[in-house]
């Protein structure tokens, strides 16, 4: 594949439609704190994999995961298209780690404005996946646990292996879900299905999750990162620009009315049509 070409065409794709540019990217985060918050990151080309990265504790994810998680959205490069999430060993994500509840940085609740501050700043691990600029996909296998499957829930896709467990676990445990999850799921599933799963905090195996629409695709558990890998292809095989401005479009869909839907296809296509056939096309 040629990168430079495509990553070319994504920058001048996103310019050339005038909409919320990418703003430059920050710092993106060192070894040290990457490794503090459980997390891998590699960048190939248009391609970013993050991997979870503490396998001997099922991936429970700390308050430090969270925020390195937000600072990789800040600081992502702009050629990339495409962001992967995967778990290393057993399982994608076992959730919060538990330890965090008895540490010392987890707010009680008695300063309600603190405590939503400190909850933001942990949701902006998640928001910057919906992100129109990429397409997010989790590869998820093993467990995905309370954070761990809304995180599964922020990306934009899920490919599970059938040996794949989704489960909404925080009101068993007396909190809601409040990791961005409970929006994709009632989009996904529907409210009745959502409370039922939420309410019961039940185990969804992977075949089920497809059937819901939680999964796009399942896939043996020995040919994940093979199916992930044909996923991303295809992505990549797409226009950057119709890419980012069809993401765009989709995701703004079911909070839109047919009107607003409508003028927004208009206004999106505007920009495709400038950039493909105006004056001031891309020269790729
Ligand atoms: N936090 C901290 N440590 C964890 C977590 C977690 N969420 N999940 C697993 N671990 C640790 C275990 O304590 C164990 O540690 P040890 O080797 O020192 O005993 C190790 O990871 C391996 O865990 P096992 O339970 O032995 O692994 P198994 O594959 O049998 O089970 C499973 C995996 C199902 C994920 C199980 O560990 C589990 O139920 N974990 C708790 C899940 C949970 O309740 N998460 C919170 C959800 S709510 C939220 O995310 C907000």
């Amino acid at each position: 594949r040629d990168t430079a070409v495509t990553a070319e065409g994504g920058r001048h794709m996103t310019d050339a439609s005038a909409q919320e540019p990418r703003p430059e990217p920050a710092t993106p985060p060192d070894e040290a704190e990457l490794a503090e918050a459980g997390l891998l990151l590699e960048v190939d080309g248009a391609v970013a994999t993050v991997t979870l990265n503490r396998p001997e504790r099922r991936n429970a994810m700390t308050f430090a995961t969270w925020r390195g998680l937000a600072r990789i959205g800040r600081s992502l490069p702009p050629q990339v298209r495409v962001v992967v999430l995967r778990g290393a060993g057993p399982s994608f994500s076992a959730g919060i780690d538990l330890g965090m509840f008895s540490g010392g940085e987890q707010p009680d609740g008695s300063d309600p404005e603190a405590t939503d501050r400190f909850i933001a700043e942990l949701q902006e691990g998640y928001t910057w996946l919906r992100r129109p600029e990429i397409v997010t996909i989790a590869a998820v296998h093993g467990h995905a646990i309370g954070g761990g499957f809304q995180l599964a829930l922020a990306c934009d896709l899920r490919v599970a292996a059938d040996d794949a467990v989704f489960c909404m676990k925080e009101p068993a445990l007396g909190l809601v879900p409040d990791l961005t999850g409970t929006k994709p799921l009632v989009e996904i599933v529907g409210v009745p299905r959502a409370l039922e799963l939420c309410l019961t905090a039940r185990n969804v195996p992977a075949e089920e999750a497809a059937r819901l629409g939680i999964a796009e695709i399942v896939t043996p558990r020995d040919r994940l990162d093979e199916a992930v890998r044909g996923l991303v292809d295809s992505l990549l095989a797409v226009n950057a620009g119709a890419a980012v401005a069809t993401k765009r479009l989709l995701w703004q869909a079911p909070g839109n009315t047919l009107e607003e839907q409508c003028a927004a296809e208009r206004r999106e296509q505007i920009g495709r049509l400038r950039e493909m056939f105006g004056a001031g096309r891309s020269a790729t």
